[in-house]
């Protein structure tokens, strides 16, 4: 097969290493050829040997090799590639990618491209969940990397959690998808809110909710890297503005409203946000006072407006597509096929959010359409969010081809 892209896949040192060869085989499937960079960690879990007999070309290891950078130098090989993969992204190479470190073929590969990066992380489960590997993704991200999983599972070293490295035809159909269709969404407009609202009953105190953003500000990524102009009215999150998204901070649900409103027309509206939906009927200008429990002011609610609900309404400006969220903690699916009816939205995502979806790095969701039902199990909301602007640019596509 004619390989019409390649990849430069940097494989660093951890036991998932040893999927790297059938990764290299999934992309050839694909007619996507590989150069690779191993570790020096990376080299005692998968055998460069296997590697260069996979893919028909030398592995790189070194940095200062003068024969094999007499062949091809490491400017080049990270400039050739039309991707960069890293996979395992161990937590020692997402630091060292974030902070911009150029001390082994590795890094110094990653630092000296201009092409995008993609990363496959695998590590255990604390080193995940560290701060500083937090703090190490946000940046990435922020810098316009991209993940695929981890997935949640059993690891290597008995724990359980997310962590495991995506398998690698999961691995190879992102890959795939981000070198062939990745324009999808040229030329439509993508309107998207994220995380909470937040309702003030007075200067210090207010009513919200635990929505982190995390799900909606990835299918804002994801969306926007299918090619989509994306605008993310979004509420009070710690979360930066994906590349390439132009965003609108908002605090309360009537601002939220607002500006979805100014933000149209939209070939397509995906309500994320976890919207408040009640405010205090009154917001008070100075901080209510303790008088004691005898006169403990009364809390009036009032309804807030539905931004779903009135942007799903018949009119001329109505997206073609809306999609709406659902969390729900039983009976998930009655309760999605509820809320389509009565929102008027073309999808709902439905998730449970009994566990520790809200505020969490992974989600399962139940997509209701017209069409039917479909389940996603279980996976990092950015893969979530992969998959699902995958299939809002299939449904685009399919009912309303651009001229
Ligand atoms: O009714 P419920 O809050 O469960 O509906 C969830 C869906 O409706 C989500 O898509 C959410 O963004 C949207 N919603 C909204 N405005 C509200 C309440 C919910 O857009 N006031």
């Amino acid at each position: 097969m004619t390989q019409s892209h390649s990849v430069l896949l940097i494989v660093g040192g951890g036991i998932a290493a040893y999927k790297t060869p059938e990764l290299v085989r999934q992309l050839a499937k694909r007619g996507i050829g590989c150069r690779v960079i191993v570790t020096e960690a990376g080299s005692h879990f998968v055998a460069p040997l296997a590697l260069a007999s996979v893919t028909g070309h030398e592995v790189h290891t070194k940095l200062l090799d003068l024969t094999a950078e007499a062949r091809m130098g490491h400017i080049e090989l990270s400039r050739s590639a039309d991707l960069i993969v890293v996979a395992p992204a161990t937590a020692d190479l997402m630091a060292k990618a974030a902070s911009g470190f150029a001390n082994d073929l590795a890094s110094t590969a990653l630092l000296a491209t201009d092409k995008p990066v993609m990363m496959a992380p695998a590590m255990n489960v604390r080193m995940w969940d560290h701060p500083a590997t937090r703090r190490n993704l946000a940046t990435l991200m922020a810098d316009g990397v991209t993940f695929i999983g981890p997935d949640e599972g059993e690891m290597a070293c008995g724990e359980f959690g997310p962590g495991r490295m995506a398998e690698p035809d999961v691995i190879a159909d992102a890959i795939a998808t981000r070198l062939t269709g990745s324009r999808a969404l040229a030329g439509r407009h993508v309107l998207i809110t994220a995380g909470p609202t937040v309702e003030p009953l007075d200067p210090v105190r207010f009513l919200s909710n635990r929505s982190s953003g995390k799900q909606g500000y990835a299918l804002a990524a994801a969306l926007a890297s299918l090619g989509a102009r994306v605008t993310l009215v979004s509420g009070p999150t710690g979360l930066a503005c994906p590349p390439g998204v132009e965003r609108t901070n908002v605090e309360t649900a009537r601002q939220m409203l607002a500006a979805c409103q100014a933000a149209l027309p939209a070939d397509v509206f995906v309500a994320v946000a976890a919207v408040a939906d009640w405010r205090p009927a009154e917001t008070h200008t100075r901080k209510l006072k303790l008088k004691g429990a005898a006169s403990m002011p009364p809390l009036k609610l009032a309804e807030n407006p539905d931004i779903l609900a009135t942007l799903s309404a018949p009119g001329m400006h109505r997206p073609g597509l809306v999609v709406g969220f659902a969390a729900e903690t039983n009976d998930v699916e009655a309760h999605a096929q509820a809320k389509l009816a009565a929102k008027g939205c073309d999808w709902i995502v439905a998730n449970d959010v009994s566990g520790d979806v809200m505020g969490g790095d992974s989600n399962a969701i139940l997509l209701v359409t017209a069409s039917g039902t479909e389940t996603l199990p279980r996976q990092a909301k950015t893969v979530i969010a992969g998959e699902l602007a995958a299939r809002i640019a299939a449904h685009l596509t399919a009912r309303h081809p651009q001229t």
